[in-house]
């Protein structure tokens, strides 16, 4: 009755099943991995995010497969701050990134051909593939002080004999390790999509969420033009409104590719026309209330970190990995027993959650993430305990 695609295990994961028990048990538990930023306390304006979805003109419909002029034009805007020129014809609105990943699968690859994903990298890749019929072949991200992309593992993916790949993804900063793709990388890149005629889709949701300024970094790839190239982002993380369900794909590349591609998408997008026109009319003031919120946000981040690596001396089992932006901290810990060990021990001991590097397919076991959205006085609390763990254990 049900399509291959579905086949998923739907048995909950051991980590899943011990909290849903703990819960039930109304035993506390310290949240490390909370990354829902409408859970976090920080301050949103209510007003002005209520009342901008009450504009009249919502009470008309005019539908645009790209999305409401007025709202690809804030959108266009937003990277106009960032130096790129872009015209609202290459932006489309979409309800998340995950249905922007969607449309762009569908324009680009035939069943069963392949996209390139970085590795360790977004748990949410698997299930994309799979709902696109696409398969993923991953590239790998080596930490040497610092994650970069490993230029072999890029050529081993591409080499000849190799499935018929399509495109290669490419997250900005990437999430969980948050590393930002830098100049040269993307020339490397570059080369690649000119030489096997991929595209490049760059995932850029976190963006905004760099710890320091740096010269070598990309600053958006919205504004790459030397192969046809797709940039996601939207409401979730840039205004951290995750519920509002508002994102989209801008399109650069080539002049003889990128109308072409403009043109297909259109009618992708005409199909669906996912964006509910309150929204859309909603979208610049919701843009514009980044500004109070992305302060809050990079000063939590930064607190949190500030403290994890006052905490995390230097003969401890225990280390962060250096990160140069996004929500998430990577911590190293003894491989004496697996990530899911160490995290089920954990939640069972001391009621602390954390994800194992698994769920973001991290090549080696002894690594732990964590969000750092939640309050200082959690992730404290936390971390205190997760340290004493494995100072017990190690
Ligand atoms: C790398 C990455 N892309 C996209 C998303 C989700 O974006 P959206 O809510 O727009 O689907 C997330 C959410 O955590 C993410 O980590």
């Amino acid at each position: 009755m049900f399509s291959s695609r579905t086949d998923w295990p739907l048995t909950p994961n051991r980590l899943s099943r011990l909290l849903e028990e703990r819960r039930r048990q109304g035993l506390p538990v310290l949240d490390l991995t909370e990354s829902n930023p409408t859970h976090c306390g920080f301050n949103f304006d209510a007003e002005k995010l209520l009342s901008a979805l009450a504009d009249p003109r919502s009470l008309a419909y005019e539908p645009d497969p790209r999305g409401l002029l007025a709202a690809r034009r804030a959108v266009a805007g937003y990277y106009a701050e960032r130096g790129i020129q872009l015209v609202p014809e290459q932006i489309f609105l979409t309800s998340s990134t995950s249905e922007a990943y969607s449309y762009v699968l569908r324009l680009l690859a035939n069943p069963g051909e392949s996209i390139l994903v970085p590795r360790p990298s977004y748990p949410l890749f698997d299930f994309l593939a799979g709902l696109n019929d696409v398969n993923l072949i991953w590239y790998s991200l080596a930490y040497h002080d610092g994650w970069r992309i490993e230029r072999h593992s890029l050529a081993a993916a591409l080499a000849p004999g190799v499935e018929r790949v399509r495109a290669i993804i490419v997250v900005h900063p990437n999430n969980p390790t948050g590393s930002f793709v830098d100049r040269e990388e993307l020339e490397v890149l570059l080369k690649y999509c000119q030489e096997h005629t991929l595209a490049l889709v760059a995932d850029e949701v976190f963006a905004d969420y760099a710890f320091a300024p740096e010269e070598r970094r990309v600053t958006s790839h919205a504004g790459v033009s030397e192969a046809l190239t797709f940039t996601l982002s939207g409401l979730s993380k840039i205004s951290a409104l995750p519920q509002m369900k508002l994102a989209w794909v801008v399109v650069n590349g080539p002049p003889d590719v990128l109308p072409k591609a403009l043109a297909r998408l259109e009618v992708i997008a005409d199909t669906y026309l996912s964006v509910s026109t309150p929204l859309a009319h909603a979208l610049p003031t919701m843009l514009e209330t980044r500004h109070s919120l992305q302060p809050q946000v990079l000063e939590r981040v930064r607190t949190n970190l500030r403290w994890l690596d006052e905490q995390l001396a230097a003969d401890l089992p225990v280390s962060r990995l250096k990160a140069e932006g996004g929500w998430y901290a990577v911590l190293r810990l003894p491989a004496v027993r697996s990530d899911e060990e160490w995290a089920l021990e954990l939640l069972a001991a001391d009621g602390v959650l954390v994800h194992p590097g698994h769920f973001y397919d991290f090549a080696t076991e002894g690594y732990l993430v964590i969000s750092l959205l939640p309050a200082a006085e959690i992730l404290q609390a936390g971390m205190r305990k997760l340290l004493a763990r494995v100072l017990r254990s190690a």
